[in-house]
Parts: C-alpha cells; sequence; structure tokens
C-alpha cells in the first residue's frame, strides 16, 4: 500500500463499524480521508480514530464522491438502497450485509479461504455471514486433504452478532436479574440472560431458520462445492463476544485426529489449542479481541470411521466481520495501486 486513501464506514456507530475503526487504527491502515456514516439519528455525533475526532454525517445518495472503499455495515435493505451507489461513484464496496452475498457476480470472500474470487468483482465484494466464516477456515483445509463429504453443526453465537442494541439488551436483562427486577424484552422474541435461543433469523424452508440456511449456500459458495451435505442448527447465548460451534465433520478419505490437529495447526489464520487434560480448550472469554479462529477438542467419531468432532471459538466482531473486511480492502488495494 503506497498512497492513503479516502474509507466511508457506512453503520460507523454499529457494533461492526466501531470494530472497523479500531482495525483500520490497529493495522495502520494507510487511511487519508475518512467519512462516517450513519442513520439521522447520529448525525453529529463524535467518533476518534488514531488520535482524532471525526463527525458522523447522515448517509446519502452524495456520501460516495470520491470514495475509494466503502465498508458497508448496515441492515441489508440499506446495503441493496446504497451500495450500487457506491458502486457507481466509483468506490469499492465490501459489504457484510446479506444483500449480495448470493448473487452470481458478487464474490463472496474469506482471505485465507479464495481470495482468488476477488479477480471476477465488479465494485461491490461480500463479507460472509460470522458462523460461516470461521466454519469455512476450518473446513478448507479438511477438504483439501480428506474431501468433506458432510457437516453437522450446532451454533452457540454471541448478542453482538445482533448488533449493538443487542448487547444492550444482556447487559440490562442481567443487572435487572440480579437485582430481583423482571427482564424487559426488546430484541430477542424471549429473555436472553440465563437462557438460550434456537431461533437465530426467520423460519423458513424445511423448518430451519435464516441464518442455518446462510451457513449452508455461503458454504457452498465460497468453498466451490455444492456437494457437501450440511445440516446446521443455529443457537444465540447470552455471551458478549464470540461465536462457538461444535462441528462434525464426514471426509472421503479416513483422516486421523492427529492429522487433522496438525492440519489445523498450520492452516492460515487458525490456531489449535486442544489440552484436554490441562483444561485447555477454546472460549469465548479467551478469544474475545483475538484474530485468529481457535479449534479444540478434535477427536474422532466413535459412532463413523470417517469422520471428526471439532469445537472452534472465533470473534465475530473481528474475523467474522471487520477484520475480514478490513483484509478484503488490503488485498484490493492492490489493485487500486497498479
Ligand atoms: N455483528 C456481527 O457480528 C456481524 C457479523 C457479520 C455481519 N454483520 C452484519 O453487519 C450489519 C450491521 O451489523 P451490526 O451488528 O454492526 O449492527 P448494529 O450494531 O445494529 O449497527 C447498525 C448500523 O446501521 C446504521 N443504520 C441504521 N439505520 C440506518 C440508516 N437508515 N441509514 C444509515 N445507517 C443506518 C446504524 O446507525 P445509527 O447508530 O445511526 O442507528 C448503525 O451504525 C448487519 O447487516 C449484520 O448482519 C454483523
Amino acid at each position: 500500500m503506497e498512497r492513503g486513501y479516502h474509507v466511508a464506514i457506512v453503520g460507523a456507530t454499529g457494533a461492526v463499524g466501531l470494530e472497523l475503526l479500531s482495525i483500520l487504527e490497529e493495522r495502520k491502515s494507510p487511511v487519508a480521508q475518512l467519512s462516517l456514516l450513519a442513520s439521522k439519528r447520529s448525525s453529529g455525533r463524535r467518533l476518534v480514530f488514531a488520535g482524532k475526532e471525526y463527525p458522523v454525517q447522515e448517509l446519502t445518495e452524495h456520501s460516495f464522491q470520491g470514495v475509494d472503499f466503502a465498508l458497508f455495515s448496515v441492515s441489508s435493505s440499506i446495503s441493496k438502497a446504497f451500495g450500487p451507489i457506491a458502486a457507481r461513484a466509483g468506490a469499492m464496496v465490501i459489504d457484510d450485509s446479506s444483500a449480495f452475498r448470493m448473487d452470481p457476480h458478487v464474490p463472496l470472500v474469506v482471505t485465507e479461504v479464495n481470495p482468488h474470487a476477488l479477480q471476477r468483482h465488479q465494485g461491490i465484494i461480500a463479507h460472509p455471514n460470522c458462523s460461516t466464516v470461521p466454519l469455512v477456515m476450518v473446513l478448507n483445509p479438511l477438504h483439501q486433504r480428506a474431501g468433506v463429504k458432510r457437516v453437522v453443526v450446532a451454533t452457540y453465537q454471541s448478542v453482538s452478532g445482533a448488533g449493538a442494541r443487542a448487547m444492550e439488551e444482556l447487559d440490562q436483562q442481567t443487572r435487572a436479574l440480579i437485582a430481583g427486577e423482571p427482564a424487559a424484552v426488546s430484541v430477542f422474541p424471549h429473555q436472553i440472560a440465563c437462557n438460550c435461543l434456537p431461533h437465530i433469523d426467520a423460519f423458513g424452508e424445511l423448518g430451519y431458520t435464516g441464518e442455518e440456511w446462510k451457513m449452508v449456500r455461503e458454504t457452498h459458495k465460497i468453498l466451490e462445492d455444492d456437494s457437501i451435505r450440511m445440516s446446521t442448527t443455529t443457537v444465540r447465548v447470552p455471551v458478549f463476544r464470540c461465536h462457538s460451534e461444535a462441528v462434525n465433520i464426514e471426509t472421503d478419505q479416513k483422516i486421523s485426529a492427529q492429522e487433522v490437529r496438525q492440519l489445523l495447526a498450520t492452516a492460515p489464520g487458525v490456531a489449535v489449542i486442544d489440552d484436554p487434560e490441562k483444561s485447555q480448550y477454546p472460549m469465548p472469554l479467551t478469544v474475545a479481541g483475538r484474530d485468529a479462529v481457535f479449534v479444540g477438542r478434535i477427536r474422532e467419531d466413535p459412532s463413523h470411521d470417517q469422520a471428526i468432532n471439532l469445537w472452534l471459538v472465533s470473534d465475530n466482531l473481528r474475523k467474522g466481520a471487520a477484520l475480514n473486511m478490513v483484509q478484503i480492502m488490503e488485498l484490493l488495494s492492490v489493485e487500486k495501486d497498479q
């Protein structure tokens, strides 16, 4: 990266937007000009980047003049309305909503897994769902070595995956319960404090939720293999940050737990913590704020000759969202500089 860019963050005041700001600062991204965009409600609010205050401006169709990279982290309806406007104004759009993920003209990219897909972009690049990202980072090396045939996964997803208001709701409900008061419910369909909700996104086809189908369809698109059979259950848990997943992976060729451990220990962006005797395994509390996808509890499935069980934990606001978006920007900046 040789010069500075004009970067716009659309949804700058949200859970992912704020994380984008801190990751751009941490990675010393070459930001020469910064536009912080959100709804009218946030207009006038000020956010700090690299020691300097920037005003939050209302998102309008004129927000993208001269913008090199537009990092979108808003609802899919706002992305659908404003993403193409930003692309037409000349910005490279990196969008983390579900607006464009399954569009055949839009690459859906995890930088360690399918960076080659970026070559086909037409101005908009999609970032996957925060549960799909860590799953494909773990499946990809196993798929290349032994052919992944079938995946059964249950997620344990933190409230930050549902945005800033959801984090406030868990905080307020927890405080209310400790004070012996009733917990007010507004973001989630039921109380989330001291509870688990097997319900993320709307129920749809075959009784599976939108979140469950997103994991299936996005995995197929990123790994470029629709033949992988998948069964998903997504669950919201009362954790502030980090999504965990219990994954059963059936392969074409037999692969030992030891080999899986070695493969994943050298896979880009993946780290193994797997010493059950010393109670060492990944947990949301120890993974929060870290970049890698952490994997542990790697073991052969006693009920199947060619299947492995494992447990993964990933910070949904970092690799599951803001970090992967900034990494996509870093790869695209090579193209911009040419
Ligand atoms: N959270 C995650 O882990 C995660 C991971 C991957 C993908 N995503 C996706 O990222 C997107 C944002 O998620 P989030 O968790 O950051 O949500 P969030 O905390 O609720 O933030 C939403 C952002 O959208 C802005 N916004 C709302 N209405 C707007 C409008 N009319 N015009 C312009 N901006 C508007 C909000 O601004 P105000 O503050 O002004 O309302 C806020 O900055 C969603 O599509 C989500 O699916 C999230």
